[in-house]
């Protein structure tokens, strides 16, 4: 993945691409932070359910920034959200592929990008997400839990293993 790594010009300097100076004209748009984790890529109007995601609410101490509907060459409109000194679990970052596809995850520490990767759906998900149809068998009071197919990552389409329903619109609000 050799294009995760920053590129620089011949003084060293990290070179800003066109991409980065439309996102945040002069600069970041915010104060950096020395440690924790940048979620960038967030399509437009989803960062707060990403909060939702990361359990973070209007009564949290965590110290967050959040910035939506920035212009962005890759996705139009993207948001992103900044959580200090917070690194993310594997099963919060597989939420956050259900709802921001394009996501990527950067860890800051420091006040530099430690390390950057993409989110990614794995071809099944079992107990994340509940099925639509009020019937599904997974819905009743039988110990089963909810297994969905992953049909397409981006768009993100999923279908009900037991039944067959389809889920693409209004995820966040079906996560268990
Ligand atoms: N110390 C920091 N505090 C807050 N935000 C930061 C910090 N360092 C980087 N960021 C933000 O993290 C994201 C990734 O930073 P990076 O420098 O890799 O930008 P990029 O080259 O535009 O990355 P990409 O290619 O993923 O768009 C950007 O949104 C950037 O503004
Ligand atoms: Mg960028
Ligand atoms: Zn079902």
């Amino acid at each position: 993945m050799a294009d995760i790594l920053p590129k620089k010009d011949q003084n060293g300097q990290k070179e800003r691409s066109s991409d980065e100076a439309k996102d945040e004209p002069k600069g970041l748009r915010v104060k950096p932070i020395n440690n924790g984790t940048v979620i960038d890529h967030i399509a437009g109007g989803q960062a707060l359910n990403v909060l939702k995601i990361l359990g973070i609410s209007g009564t949290t101490d965590a110290t967050v920034s959040v910035v939506m509907n920035v212009e962005s060459r890759k996705l139009g409109k993207k948001d992103i959200v900044k959580v200090e000194d917070r690194e993310l679990f594997e099963e919060e970052v597989n939420r956050i592929a259900l709802i921001a596809p394009a996501a990527s995850i950067n860890i800051i520490r420091d006040c530099k990008v430690i390390e950057k990767r993409t989110v990614d759906l794995p071809d099944e998900i079992v107990g994340v997400v509940r099925c639509q149809n009020p019937n599904c068998i997974s819905n009743t009071l039988e110990p089963i839990k909810s297994r969905m197919l992953v049909k397409t990552k981006n768009p993100v389409l999923l279908r009900c293993l037991y039944c067959e329903q389809p889920l693409t619109d209004r995820i966040a609000e079906y996560l268990i």
